[in-house]
């Protein structure tokens, strides 16, 4: 496969890391788009766009001219009782996790389109957009919105551009690491996945990979729930 460049905005911290190490392992030339860079220093050839998603300019200083792929990872967890959630907090979840999205491909579309043979996004949701969960509200929507803005940009964009997002349940990132915080949290909340494991932030990253390459060529506008079986399945016999 030709070298590949890729942006991957969140690729400082937990699944955005873990698929630009992927990234660079695969040769791609990786783009991260993030406020901080730390977590990045043992990842080599990487190149640093210093933005907030929450101030995105129109367009994105240092990207390359052409881009095969974009990946947008930034999100929040805020769990909370509907009737105490704040027009703040419902605006900064909007703007995390949807708004930041939409204009960061607003921005990057007029490279992605020339990617000779057509260019891949991946966005994510959660899976509580699937399932119902108490607390959820704020963040449930902004993700559903995400939901649909993959489904109507794969429509707009096709042939060219494939747009997928993945819909993971509680994953062991920084992100999480309140409600993972000592051993009966991380225990109870394994025990409440049919397959009895919370997910770990390389197996998300393997699967925006797949979603990535031309093994993907004919995926569009699916939302992948890697959640295990947490959003579809009852277990009790
Ligand atoms: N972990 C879970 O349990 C879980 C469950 C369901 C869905 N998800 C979704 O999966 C995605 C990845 O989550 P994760 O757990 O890997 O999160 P994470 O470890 O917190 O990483 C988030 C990344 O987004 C960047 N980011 C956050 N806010 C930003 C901002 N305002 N401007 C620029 N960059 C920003 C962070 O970089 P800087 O801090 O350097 O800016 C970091 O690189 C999210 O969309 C999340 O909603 C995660």
């Amino acid at each position: 496969m030709d070298r590949r460049s890729v942006l991957v905005v969140g690729g400082s911290s937990g699944i955005g890391l873990e698929i630009v190490k992927g990234l660079a392992l695969q040769g791609d030339e990786t783009y991260v788009g993030s406020r901080t860079t730390e977590k990045l220093a043992g990842v080599e050839k990487v190149h640093h766009l210093a933005f907030d998603v929450q101030e995105l300019p129109d367009q994105l200083q240092g990207l390359p001219d052409v881009l095969n792929a974009l990946v947008y990872c930034p999100g929040t967890i805020r769990l909370k009782p509907f009737q105490r959630l704040t027009r703040e907090e419902f605006l900064e979840d909007w703007q995390i996790n949807f708004l930041g999205a939409a204009r960061t491909i607003q921005a990057c579309l007029p490279h992605l389109k020339k990617a000779p043979a057509g260019a891949s996004i991946v966005l994510f949701s959660t899976v509580a957009v699937a399932c119902g969960m108490p607390f959820h509200a704020s963040i449930a929507g902004a993700k559903g919105a995400v939901e649909g803005l993959t489904r109507s940009l794969a429509a707009e964009l096709a042939p060219r551009i494939r747009v997928n997002a993945i819909a993971p349940s509680l994953t062991d990132t920084p992100l999480a690491a309140d409600l993972l915080a000592g051993d009966e949290k991380r225990k109870a909340a394994a025990e409440r996945h049919p397959l009895k494991r919370i997910g770990s932030a390389q197996e998300i990253a393997r699967l925006a990979l797949f979603l990535l390459s031309d093994d993907a060529a004919w995926i569009s506008g699916q939302i992948l729930h890697a959640d295990g079986g947490m959003g579809t399945l009852k277990t009790f016999k």
